[in-house]
């Protein structure tokens, strides 16, 4: 299949493109290397060649609508998080944009046969915050019926690796970890 994967430079989503190139998809990246994830906003080495790399802002419409052509699947991970209180910026990348891939999805009539959304993190979380409790407070934070497979497999695998790490997942962009499993 021919893969979208938004935020493809990023933890997630390059360990997404791995996997995906790994089981012979073909990848395409939309990313906008936002620091401080990308300091001096330059491609990140560990993106492998084989990635069609495109630069662009998923708060664009043509920028994303141009690289949605032609694609038969999209992993929609580009973030903007930690960096508050830009809170209309965290509204307009990590939620208008998902409705904005359906729009152009169902407007240009574009051949996705699958959207893959991230799930929040806040649901792997440990400690004093239960699951449930923020899972009412923000029904969508939960993962996606598309996308709940996928999601229970990586918890195993975000699991293993965060024990041989001995801390709970942090924010991906400091290090980019290789799972140990
Ligand atoms: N890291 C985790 O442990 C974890 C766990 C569960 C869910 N998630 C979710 O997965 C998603 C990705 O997380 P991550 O840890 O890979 O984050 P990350 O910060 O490493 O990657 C996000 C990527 O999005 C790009 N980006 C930001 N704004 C953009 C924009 N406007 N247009 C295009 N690209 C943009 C950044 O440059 C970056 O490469 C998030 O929604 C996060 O909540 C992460």
């Amino acid at each position: 299949m021919r893969i979208l994967i938004t935020g493809g430079a990023g933890f997630i989503g390059s360990h997404t493109a791995d996997a995906l190139l790994a089981r012979g998809h073909e990848v395409r990246v939309l990313d906008s290397l936002e620091e401080p994830v990308h300091p001096g906003r330059r491609v990140p080495d560990y993106l492998d060649r084989r990635v069609e790399f495109m630069r662009g802002d998923v708060r664009d419409e043509a920028t994303l609508l141009r690289a949605l052509q032609d694609q038969d699947a999209v992993y929609h991970l580009a973030a903007f998080q930690d960096y508050l209180p830009q809170f209309s910026r965290f509204v307009d990348v990590n939620v208008a944009s998902t409705a904005r891939i359906y729009e152009l999805a169902l407007r240009e009539k574009l051949p996705l046969r699958r959207v893959i959304v991230a799930s929040s993190r806040r649901p792997s979380a440990r400690g004093s915050t239960s699951t449930r409790t923020v899972a009412a407070a923000f029904p969508t934070c939960g993962p996606t019926r598309s996308s709940a497979a996928a999601s229970s497999s990586a918890r195993r695998r975000r699991a293993s690796a965060d024990r041989s790490a001995g801390s709970r997942p942090t924010r991906a962009s400091r290090t980019r970890r290789i799972p140990t499993a």
